[in-house]
Parts: structure tokens; sequence; C-alpha cells
């Protein structure tokens, strides 16, 4: 069985450092982030967001690391080994089956991202203009067949790298190209911020405006920081169970939040000026990253060449992203289940590529299943919605109960500080205390608020 083999790993702490960051950079900062800021009100969510990430995002992701490199297990295996009985073990399963419903949309979206890379390549974008950008976007996903068939080449490409195993695979990717992807965002800042009327898409993002948010932004905003740092359903259980010994998870929680933080809101001044610039609604909603760059690019010095590298780079972060959702559930079927990496990976593979083009045909109201709707939504808005907005934050929950509550606190003590090598008694006393009280306070009250459940 693969598990009695010494077990893979990352081989240094930078090598932690991207390879986590590179679960959490992803389309989420680029496509999503961007737009649900424009469709939910601005500097006000994003004031709500943080506070997410504060209380939420961070203390589930120290205890995901804990429990992770604590058994150096899959999720269902270590939540198993952590004595968790089999009602904890839902953990896992709920985990496997979000991974499942993302990498359903998720590679649907990285298809119009690998598209994009294409047309750029052969210069669709050389004369765009606001009209003509939004027909580009819906030729590439209305479908049926192009569509389908970037999402097969982006499951291909997920699935050799996650064959390749986790230090020739997932951590060479990694290191080499999320420093890439950085400097390329920079340089879509400069050109977004020198656009005339880009102030006003500052405006827009670092406006605080409360009377603009809607209770249902609370849940939203929520979900987004879980979705944002790949939370609450096993993939930093899986990532951490491949962290070096020594690696401080506490600091290095805190560098993949803020650094993943910092490359949405660089994303958000990359694409809001354009917006403004160019009259576009803030509110576009999924096509915004699509509508905009391409404009953001045309007409200056190198923008062919920049917009081709920006899509490269999107898909990369896209790519990597999928990497981890996709190693939660093959973890476990090599771990627990004794099958080999490679069958695993193909019989995942498989299943994605079907069921994703569910995804795939409902993303758009004019694509062949666009008017199919199940509880009121499309099937790509509901694997979205049911992930983001429901299982995340339900796994969130029960790892912040199952760790501050059924863990001995000597336990977590000694994981997060290195068996006392690190000298960080009182940061993880805060953890502990948010953990315990606030973490699950909130997002009960928020959960159950949002369902409607319970009314405040
Ligand atoms: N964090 C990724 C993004 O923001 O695009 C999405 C994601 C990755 C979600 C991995 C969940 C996950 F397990």
């Amino acid at each position: 069985m693969e598990s009695q083999k010494k077990r893979e790993g990352f081989s240094s702490g930078l090598a932690v450092f991207f390879a986590t960051l590179s679960s959490a950079v992803g389309l989420g900062n680029i496509w999503k982030f961007p737009y649900l800021i424009g469709s939910n009100g601005g500097g006000a969510f994003l004031l709500l967001y943080l506070v997410c990430i504060l209380f939420v995002g961070l203390p589930i992701m120290i205890s995901e690391f804990y429990i992770g490199r604590k058994t150096r297990k899959n999720v269902i295996g270590a939540i198993t080994e952590l004595k968790g009985s089999t009602g904890w073990k839902s953990i896992g399963v709920l985990g496997i089956f979000a991974a499942y419903l993302i990498l359903f949309f998720y590679s649907s979206v990285a298809g119009w991202v690998y598209s994009y890379v294409f047309k750029a390549l052969k210069g669709d974008f050389k004369a765009v203009n606001a009209d003509t950008v939004k027909i580009v976007f819906s030729n590439t996903t209305i479908g049926p067949m192009p569509p389908i068939l970037w999402q097969i080449v982006v499951i291909a490409v997920v699935s050799i790298i996650i064959i390749l195993g986790v230090e020739k695979g997932i951590e060479r990717v990694t290191k080499t190209l999320m420093p890439l992807l950085f400097a390329l965002i920079i340089i879509c800042d400069i050109r977004a911020i020198t656009l005339p009327g880009a102030s006003d898409g500052f405006k827009f993002l670092f406006n605080v405006d409360f009377s603009k948010l809607t209770k249902d932004a609370v849940l939203v905003a929520l979900g987004l920081s879980f979705f944002k740092l790949s939370l609450g359903m096993g993939t930093m259980v899986t990532y951490s169970s491949y962290f070096t010994e020594d690696n401080n998870l506490i600091k290095t929680s805190f560098k993949v939040a803020l650094s993943d933080t910092l490359v949405s809101l660089l994303a958000g001044i990359a694409i809001f000026p354009a917006v403004f610039s160019f009259g576009m609604q803030p509110e576009a909603g999924p096509g915004l990253l699509f509508m905009t760059i391409p404009l953001v690019f045309s007409q200056i010095p190198f923008g062919s060449f920049l917009l081709v590298a920006f899509f490269l780079l999107s898909s990369i972060a896209a790519t990597t992203a999928m990497m981890s959702m996709l190693e939660v559930p093959i973890a476990y079927y090599t771990e627990e289940k004794g099958i080999t990496r490679k069958k695993a990976v193909i019989i995942n593979a498989i299943i994605i590529g079907v069921v994703g083009i569910l995804a795939t045909l409902s993303a758009d109201s004019h694509s062949l299943f666009g008017n199919i709707k199940v509880f009121g939504k499309g099937f790509f808005d509901l694997f979205d919605y049911i992930s983001s907005n429901i299982l995340m934050p339900l796994g969130g929950l029960l790892i912040a109960l199952f760790v501050g509550y059924k863990n001995s606190k000597r336990d977590v003590q000694l994981q997060l500080s290195n068996k006392g090598i690190l000298n960080n008694v009182a940061i993880i006393n805060i953890y502990y205390f948010i953990l315990r009280y606030i973490t699950p306070l909130l997002l009960l009250i928020i959960f159950l608020s949002s369902t409607g459940i319970v009314k405040f």
C-alpha cells in the first residue's frame, strides 16, 4: 500500500509557503473577489471580509494545520486518528464532497481562462471595445463544445501534475510560478491606475458605505473568506500533512492570509479603475474579469504580450488551486483505500469531467442547460453556492469545535509551538480563545440568520 512507503512532503519552508499560497491564490482572487466586491457595494464589503478572515479564516486555517501536521494523514484518516468518532468523520466526508462540487464549476471557469490565453495569442483582442469584449465572452461561455473541450484540457493538466506527486509535481510547479504571477499583477496595476477616470475605481473599492450592505452580503463575505483561503474542506489539512516538521504554523497562516488578501486587492486595483474608465458595470458578475482585462491592455505598448501573460498566469493560479482541491480526495483514496495515485487521479478526473459538463452548460442563461433550475439556481451557481456558502462554513464550524473542544489544549500547544521550541504561548492562547468562543459563535449567528432559520 502507498501509505506504507516513505510519505512524500514539501522540502523546505519556502516550498511550504508557496504551495499553501498557491492553493489560496486562484480564480477567487482574480475572478470571484472583484466581482463579489462589485456586486455587494465595494469597501464596506471589503471590511466585512477582513473581519471574517481575522476571526474565522485564520483560526480555522491554524486548526487545519494542527490536524494535518500532527497526524500526517489525509482528511478522513487524520480525524479518525485524533479519535474523532463517526460523527466527526463527517468533516472529511463533507470536505471531499465540497472539493468535488468546487472542481465541477472551477474547472469550467479555468477553461475560459485557458481559452483566453489562446484568443490573446491569436490577437482576437487587438481592436476590442466595451461591446465586442462582451461578445467574445459570450462566445467563450455559451458553447456547447468549446467550453467543454477547454474544461477537459484543464482537468488533464491538473491530473498530470497531481500524478507526478507532491515534491515533483505540486512543489516544483508552485515554487516557480507564484512569484511570476505576483509580478504580472503589479504590471497590470500600474497600467490600470494610469487610466483616465481610475480614481472612481479606487473610490468604489475603498469607500466604506454600510448602507450598501445587504444581509446576504454577510454570508457572501463569510463564504468568500472560506473559498479564498481554501478552508473548511480539508485542503489545508491535506497540504499541512506534507509540511516540514520545523515550520511555524501560526506564522505560515498569517503570511498566507496576508499575501492572499494582498493579491486579491491588487487584482481589484487592476480591474476596478478599468471598469469605471470604460464605463462598464461593477455588478457585471462572473464576466467582469474577462470583459475588463482585455480593455486594460488594449492599445498600449506591449499590450498583446501583457494580455497573453496575464491570462497565462491566471490559468496557472487556477491550475495550482485546483491541484490542492483534487489532492483532498486523492490523498484519501491512496492512503485509506490503497489505490495507486495514478489510478485514483484518472478515476477522479473522469468523474469531474463528466459532472463538470453540467456546470459548463449552465454558466450562461443562453447555454444548453441555462434554463434548468434546481432550488431556483442553475447547476453552475448551485455548485458554487452549496460549496462556498454551506459546506465550507459548516466544515469550518465542525473543525473549530473539534479542535477547540475534542482535542486537548496541550496537544494543540505542543503542535503549534513545535514541541515548545517556539516561544509563542501568548499567540497560541489568543488563537485558542478565539477558536473556542468567537469563531463558532460568529459562524452560527451568520449561518442561522442568513439561511433564514433564525430571524434577528
Ligand atoms: N482558494 C482558491 C481561490 O481563491 O481561487 C479556491 C479554492 C482552492 C477553494 C482550494 C477550495 C480549495 F480547496
